[in-house]
C-alpha cells in the first residue's frame, strides 16, 4: 500500500482554515466513500472537532503522557512493547465522523509550550500515514508547526488568506519556511471571505498559485452560532464550493 496523500491547510489566525479543512474532509468522504481517511485538528486551541461535530475523549496529548508513564514504570520493556501500545493507545484516541476517522492534538497543561506534543504529532503523521489514504491536517495558526517540521510528510499544502495583507503575508511566509522544510508535491492559496475583484489583486503578489476564492458564507455563519457541523451545510454552500474548487485545481477531486 502506497503512503497517503497528506493535505494540510495553513494560515494566519481566523481566516478560516478549520472551516476549510472541515469542507475538505467532507467532500473527499463523499468523492471516496471506500477511501481510509483521517482528519487531524493538529491546532492545541481545538476547532476541527466542532466543526466535524465530533467531541473527543482522548487526545494525542493524553496518549503521550500515557505513553510517557507507561515507558518509565516499566522501564526494561521492548521497543516492539512500547510500540505496540502506541498504536493501541493512537487506536483508542480515533473517533468515526461522517465516514472518516479523527484525531485530535489536545491542549498540554503545560503553560505555554506545544513542543513535546508537536513532536510526537510528526511521528505520529508519519506513523498513520501507513494507515490511510488521505490525511487531512487542520494546522495551527502561523508558522511554528511548519518551522518544527510537524508537517514535513505533508504532500499538499494549502495557505488560507482573507482580503488582509497580514493574511498575504502569513500565507508567504509559511510557503518560503515549507519551501525548506515541507516534502509537498503541491501548494496553492485559497482566498476566504472575499471578492473576485479582491482576490485578483491577491494574486498578483502572491507566489503560490490561486487555487480558488470563496466569498462570504451566510451559512457557514450561522453553522457556529448553532453549533451545527460542516455535514449540515448545503451542498451549494460557497464554502463547500469553493474548498471543492480548490481539490480540483490540485487535481485531488
Ligand atoms: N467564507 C466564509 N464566510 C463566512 N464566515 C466564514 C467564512 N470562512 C470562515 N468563516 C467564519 O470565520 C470564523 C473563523 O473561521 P475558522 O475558525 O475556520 O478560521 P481559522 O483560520 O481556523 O481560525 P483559527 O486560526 O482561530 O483556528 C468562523 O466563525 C467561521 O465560521
Ligand atoms: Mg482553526
Amino acid at each position: 500500500m502506497s503512503d497517503a496523500m497528506i493535505l494540510a491547510v495553513a494560515g494566519k489566525g481566523g481566516v478560516g482554515k478549520t472551516s476549510i479543512s472541515a469542507a475538505m474532509v467532507r467532500l473527499l468522504s463523499e468523492a471516496y466513500p471506500t477511501a481510509r481517511i483521517l482528519a487531524v485538528d493538529a491546532d492545541p486551541a481545538v476547532g476541527l472537532s466542532t466543526a466535524l461535530g465530533v467531541e473527543p475523549r482522548t487526545t494525542l496529548d493524553d496518549v503521550r503522557k500515557a505513553v510517557a508513564a507507561e515507558v518509565t514504570e516499566r522501564a526494561g520493556g521492548g521497543v516492539g512493547d512500547i510500540l505496540a501500545g502506541v498504536r493501541q493507545r493512537l487506536a483508542d484516541a480515533v473517533l468515526r465522523v461522517g465516514g472518516c476517522d479523527f484525531l485530535a492534538i489536545g491542549r498540554p497543561e503545560a503553560a505555554g509550550c506545544y513542543c513535546a506534543v508537536n513532536a510526537y504529532l510528526r511521528q505520529v503523521i508519519s506513523l498513520m500515514i501507513h494507515d490511510y489514504d488521505l490525511v487531512v491536517v487542520d494546522s495551527e495558526a502561523g508558522v511554528e508547526q511548519v518551522n518544527r517540521r510537524v508537517l514535513e510528510k505533508v504532500t499538499h499544502l494549502v495557505l488560507v488568506t482573507d482580503g488582509s495583507r497580514r493574511g498575504a503575508r502569513v500565507a508567504q511566509t509559511v510557503k518560503r519556511v515549507a519551501d525548506e522544510l515541507v516534502l509537498y508535491e503541491r501548494c496553492g492559496v485559497i482566498v476566504n471571505r472575499v471578492t473576485e475583484a479582491d482576490a485578483m489583486a491577491f494574486a498578483e503578489t502572491g507566489d503560490a498559485p490561486l487555487l480558488s476564492v470563496i466569498g462570504e458564507d451566510a451559512g457557514q455563519i450561522e453553522l457556529d452560532i448553532l453549533g451545527k457541523s460542516v455535514f449540515d451545510l448545503p451542498e451549494d454552500a460557497p464554502i463547500l464550493r469553493g474548498t471543492a474548487e480548490a481539490l480540483r485545481a490540485l487535481d485531488i477531486l
